[in-house]
């Protein structure tokens, strides 16, 4: 490609939790921008973090090439948060005005912005500084306002499927009732969609109240009509009224307390955010970044890459912003399993 005069310079940031397919969205922003547009692009080292401090490094074809597959951030992340906390009396400038001088130091014409609720609701902000920004949502969580769907999503379900397909077999062996505690934050979607497809007797989601004596009355119903076992799928942000830290480890214990059953958990953690991404968080992954990629050169601004009806479009950050998108009572897949006879703790 001849070389363009004043060509566009981007920065890519990854902020927050990490999760698969952060480096595929990396990968679809840079090339497409500079194999279709001829723009330069850097990545920012730690999220924020990198932006105040103005750690950054050149991306090309080169370095981006061999990351689609990698799990993690090949940038680094950060959960620092630039508008929190006050500045006042302080001489040193305030952490967005260090970001907004470093970005103009910087040259940026755009920042692109790699994160869930948190991060986009600093993109907004930033935004609004009148900085021009791009948001791409990710979580493992798929808990993000505007958009049908996060990347990152998909690989936490294969994960958790993956896990609770194991439980059968360990829970059948034994007789036992089998409690798994799954990340999301405070949206049960990785739990529904996991404990759906792995076939949990029990789920347990931040958006439906649970009463614990109807969750022993269903698990003794099992039990003695001879169903040898039962697995119990927990989302983390289930509310619960003991103050340990694990709501798998408290519904483990309250249900043996119940129903006498014996009963042992598994807190899969971490595990979930780890490791090469799924085919389709690869794919939503580079649709996503080359997306952003086209509404730079574009030039449209202030908005966040999404997916609405199998439609991969845009919408505004304001409309983004401090939102979180929670398990709608009447979402269809919930229904479904209401249908089959899945307990949902009510
Ligand atoms: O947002 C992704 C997530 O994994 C949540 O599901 C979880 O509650 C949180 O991050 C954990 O945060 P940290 O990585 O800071 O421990």
């Amino acid at each position: 490609m001849n070389k363009i005069k004043n060509p566009q310079r981007i920065g890519i940031l990854t902020a927050g939790g990490d999760c698969p397919g952060i480096n595929a969205a990396i990968r679809g922003v840079g090339k497409t921008a500079i194999v279709k547009y001829g723009m330069q692009v850097v990545g920012i080292s730690d999220g924020f973090t990198g932006m105040i401090n103005k750690e950054f490094t050149e991306l090309t074809e080169h370095n981006l090439s061999g990351i689609l597959t990698l799990g993690g951030t090949i940038l680094g992340t950060s959960r620092e948060k630039p508008f929190k906390g006050s500045n006042k009396g302080k001489k040193e400038l305030s952490k967005p005005k260090l970001i907004k001088e470093h970005y103009e130091q910087m040259g940026l014409d755009c920042l692109v912005c790699i994160g869930g609720n948190g991060t986009l609701k600093t993109a907004y902000l930033l935004s609004e500084e009148g900085l021009n920004i791009v948001g791409i949502p990710k979580t493992i969580d798929n808990d993000v306002w505007g958009t049908d769907i996060t990347f990152g999503f998909d690989s936490a379900v294969n994960i958790a499927t993956e896990a609770i397909d194991r439980l059968h077999s360990t829970a059948n062996s034994h007789k036992r009732i089998m409690v798994i505690e799954l990340m999301g934050h405070n949206a049960g979607w990785i739990a529904l969609y996991s404990g759906v497809a792995g076939g949990g007797d029990v789920i347990l989601i931040p958006e439906i109240p649970f009463n614990e004596n109807n969750i022993r009355d269903y698990l003794l119903k099992r039990a003695n009509e001879y169903k040898p076992y039962s697995i119990v799928v927990v989302a983390e942000g289930i509310k619960t009224p003991s103050k340990d830290k694990s709501p798998g480890q408290y519904l483990s214990r309250r249900i043996n307390e119940l129903t006498g059953l014996e009963t042992r958990e598994t807190v899969l953690g971490y595990i979930q955010r780890g490791g090469s991404p799924s085919p389709m968080d690869r794919i939503l992954a580079s649709r996503f970044g080359a997306t952003a990629a086209n509404m730079i050169a574009e030039k449209e601004y202030g908005k966040m890459v999404a997916q609405k009806n199998c439609e991969i479009t845009s919408v505004p950050l304001s409309e983004v912003a401090g939102k979180t998108r929670l398990v709608e009572k009447d979402n269809p897949l919930l229904m479904k399993a209401k249908e089959m006879g899945t307990n949902f703790g009510e």
